[in-house]
């Protein structure tokens, strides 16, 4: 069973159909190695998608079940595309019009799909959730985000954008901006970024501060943090600013959200503080933290970071199925 990195269990079982050496795993047994073969694959099939080189043998016959009990668009459609682009196919259960609005338990509702399918992608409220189905599941299970816990293929797209803009990782100043509390796809990146030399900056507002375990981890592997009180003062020394959103989704209080939304906007004013090869990247969706004027400067990467996604998702299927 494959558990996308981090879940609680913190492993990454692989499946019969892979290779037992594929631990790609928690951040503290992901290894720099298997890093390396996924951004690879990755790059090679960014380019053949590019030069419209066939690809649709990679997964012939095989079946990717998409389960998502939250919203999604970047991360379920570059799933589906990434699997139709190698030759696989795709069921969708949704849980508005699945039995799970019967009462059906999510373990039984993996169980079910695994029966169908060859992997399953699973997003969640629940911080819990990819665990518990890959305690059930005969088939891998990838972790698609898991309430606030975590997002760690969007941390694999996230440094895979940071090598193809930047060209490498090590040395850089990485700044993450925003809802650093609730937001999955930060706690995620951080714990990835250990595996490199880098200098992690924090910006949130006030009630929003990284989770004490992820900074706690983050020290434990001698990464150094710095925390800043404003984008004044972290955009001028950073290489990347790595922008999120007010989870607004997570608050039981309206009135706790709009205390902390719109505090902290990336304007083309701001941005003249920063470096020419500063590179800005947001997981998206956005609301208002990014101004849309500065969609047309070349260091506002995130859409380009989006469509990584699918090639990353790609290399990652290939390598769960065993095809790699
Ligand atoms: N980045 C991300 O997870 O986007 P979606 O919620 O649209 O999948």
């Amino acid at each position: 069973t494959v558990v996308m990195p981090w879940t609680e269990e913190r492993e990454w079982h692989v499946p019969a159909a892979g290779r037992t050496d594929d631990r790609l795993t928690a951040a503290e047994n992901f290894s720099r190695d298997a890093l390396y073969r996924i951004f690879y694959l990755a790059g090679t099939y960014r380019t053949s998608v590019a030069k419209d080189r066939p690809l649709d043998h990679v997964l012939k016959g095989k079946v990717m079940a998409l389960m998502f009990y939250e919203a999604s668009t970047r991360t379920s459609c570059s799933f589906d595309s990434a699997m139709q682009r190698l030759g696989g196919r795709v069921l969708h259960f949704n849980e508005s019009t699945s039995s799970v609005k019967k009462g059906e338990t999510l373990e039984d509702s993996v169980r079910t799909m695994a029966g169908y399918s060859d992997v399953i992608v699973l997003r969640h409220p629940s911080p819990t959730a990819a665990g518990r189905a890959a305690e059930v599941s005969p088939r891998p299970v990838i972790n698609a985000g898991s309430g606030t816990g975590e997002h760690p293929t969007q941390a694999l797209l996230d440094v895979f954008t940071i090598r193809e803009e930047i060209g490498t990782v090590n040395g850089l100043t990485i700044t993450m901006v925003g809802d650093l509390k609730n937001g999955r796809t930060v706690h995620s990146l951080a714990r990835l970024l250990t595996l490199y030399k880098v200098h992690l900056k924090y910006v949130c507002p006030p009630g929003l501060e990284m989770p004490q375990e992820v900074v706690d981890f983050v020290a434990a592997q001698a990464v150094k943090q710095t925390h800043c009180t404003s984008l004044e003062e972290a955009l001028p020394d950073s290489d990347v600013i790595y922008m999120t959103r007010v989870q607004r989704e997570r608050f039981a209080d309206t009135a706790d959200y709009e205390r902390c939304a719109g505090r902290l906007v990336l304007t083309p004013q701001l941005m003249t503080l920063a470096g020419p090869r500063t590179v800005v990247l947001h997981p998206l969706p956005r609301v208002d933290e990014v101004s849309t004027e500065l969609d047309g400067d070349p260091r506002a990467a995130y859409f380009r970071q989006a469509e990584y996604g699918m090639y990353v998702r790609m290399a990652l299927l290939t390598t769960v199925l065993g095809r790699a």
